[in-house]
């Protein structure tokens, strides 16, 4: 098991490039089951959860080869993968279910253990499910598993989402892409990662308008072919590097972060003190004095990305003023609460809200990540903490930010990653 040990009181100064982002590269690997040959993925992030889908791939026939210094990665699909994706490796990361809508699409089954991740919510999956029958699909559970068949071609059809879910969306848009005729996707997610994947169908040969609105109209084709696609940056951790800047009181150059994909997060970070000024390359956060509170509410994109919860509570812990802040995606995101409680926070959950009163300072003690923010969210809490924080179960936080210990150190933080002890 290892840990990363943080010792507060360093600001986060100079620069860090992003990469791709793990939301996006996850449901492109996905998606290059929708074409036999050779789909090439560039700003591959150096993650955990990319390795997890490569042996779900591997595991349905398909042949991975990774180059982690180029940061890219080569999947070979054959013309008929395996229908059932292996179940132990499936529970491990949430985003295998995106496997479901390509294999049922292109091979007429799929089988699905219910998948894992993180633990912060029920995470149901009936959008995906409603969504598939809508296109034709038989699906029940069985044995732990979602089995979707189709007998024939699934056949394009008009579909309405209760909630703009991120995956459903995806899955959708996988199967609509070799559907029989058009799919019609209302109230979609509109994340920066859902037109990413559009774009990737669209060069693939797919047809879809309303890429990146809540209305995708997708033309299915018989046969899509596999090509060459550069991952986009990601979001969360440019966010998450950003909200560590005004935490530090720092100033750091975020490189290859897309501010437009961070509209709100920007205009937050701002109204809390910070300076942003955007540049061809990336944007730049900096701010001298004690940041000011801000209330946060989290919706689907545009709204404010509960990816980054945790880490804008953890900034509130620091900051002048009383925040409220509100979880409207997952039920069971402040569970990270707990953790910053420890570390001297002031603040109190009530069902979906929590009200953050500033701390006169926070103090390292050992700590758990729970999911891959709120491990985020903990180290810049370390950071700005007297004292030494040491935050356990970081594999959690490596299924999601590429060399996070390197780059923090890069910009000055004291944080170390070490095995734990027995005794520890
Ligand atoms: N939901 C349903 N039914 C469904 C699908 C979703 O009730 O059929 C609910 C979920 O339970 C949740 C909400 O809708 O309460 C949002 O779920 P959504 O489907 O949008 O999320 P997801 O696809 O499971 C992805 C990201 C999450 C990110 C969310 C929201 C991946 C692998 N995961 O999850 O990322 O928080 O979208 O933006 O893309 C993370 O990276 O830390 C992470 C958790």
């Amino acid at each position: 098991m290892e840990r990363f040990v943080v010792t507060g009181g360093s600001r986060l100064t100079g620069q860090v490039l992003v990469p791709g982002a793990k939301n996006s590269v996850l449901k492109l690997m996905a998606a290059s089951l929708l074409a036999p040959g050779t789909t090439t993925l560039s700003a591959v992030p150096d993650i955990l959860d990319v390795g997890v889908m490569a042996d779900v791939l591997t595991a349905l026939g398909a042949t991975v080869r990774r180059d982690l210094a180029a940061g890219s990665i080569a999947i070979d699909t054959p013309a008929m993968p395996g229908a059932a994706a292996d179940p132990a490796l499936v529970r491990r990361i949430r985003a295998s279910v995106a496997i479901l809508g390509p294999l049922v699409g292109r091979r007429g089954e799929a089988r699905v253990a219910l998948p894992g991740g993180d633990a912060i919510g029920s995470r149901a999956l009936d959008m995906h499910v409603n969504g598939l029958r809508r296109l034709g699909a038989v699906v029940d559970i069985e044995d732990g598993a979602l089995v979707a068949r189709s007998s024939g071609r699934l056949q394009g059809a008009a579909i309405w989402l209760d909630f703009p879910s991120v995956g459903a969306t995806e899955n959708l848009l996988m199967a609509g892409a070799v559907a029989k005729g058009t799919t019609v996707i209302d109230n979609a997610a509109r994340e920066p990662e859902i037109a990413d994947l559009c774009e990737f169908l669209t060069e693939m040969g797919a047809g879809i308008e309303g890429i990146g609105g809540s209305t995708l109209v997708i033309e299915g084709v018989d046969e899509l072919r596999p090509v060459t696609h550069e991952t986009v940056p990601d979001r969360i951790v440019a966010g998450t590097y950003a909200i560590g800047a005004v935490m530090t009181r720092g100033d750091v150059m975020i490189r290859n972060g897309r501010a437009e994909h961070l509209g709100i997060v920007l205009e937050k970070l701002t109204a809390a003190g910070a300076s942003v000024e955007t540049g061809a390359d990336g944007f730049r956060v900096s701010i001298q004095d004690q940041p000011r509170s801000i209330d946060v509410v989290t919706l689907p994109y545009p709204g404010f990305p509960t990816d980054l919860l945790p880490q804008i509570i953890a900034l509130e812990a620091v900051s002048q003023g009383i925040s409220l802040i509100t979880e409207n995606v997952f039920d069971s995101r402040f569970v990270f609460c707990r953790e910053l409680l420890r570390m001297g926070a002031q603040l109190r959950t009530d069902g979906h809200h929590v009200v953050v009163r500033p701390a006169s300072r926070l103090v390292g003690a050992s700590v758990v990540a729970s999911d891959v923010r709120a491990g985020a969210g903990l180290v810049l809490a370390g950071l700005v903490a007297e004292g030494m924080t040491e935050v356990h179960e970081v594999h959690h936080i490596d299924r999601g930010y590429a060399g996070f210990v390197e780059n923090m150190r890069a910009l000055g933080a004291d944080i170390r990653r070490d095995q734990v002890t027995a005794a520890a």
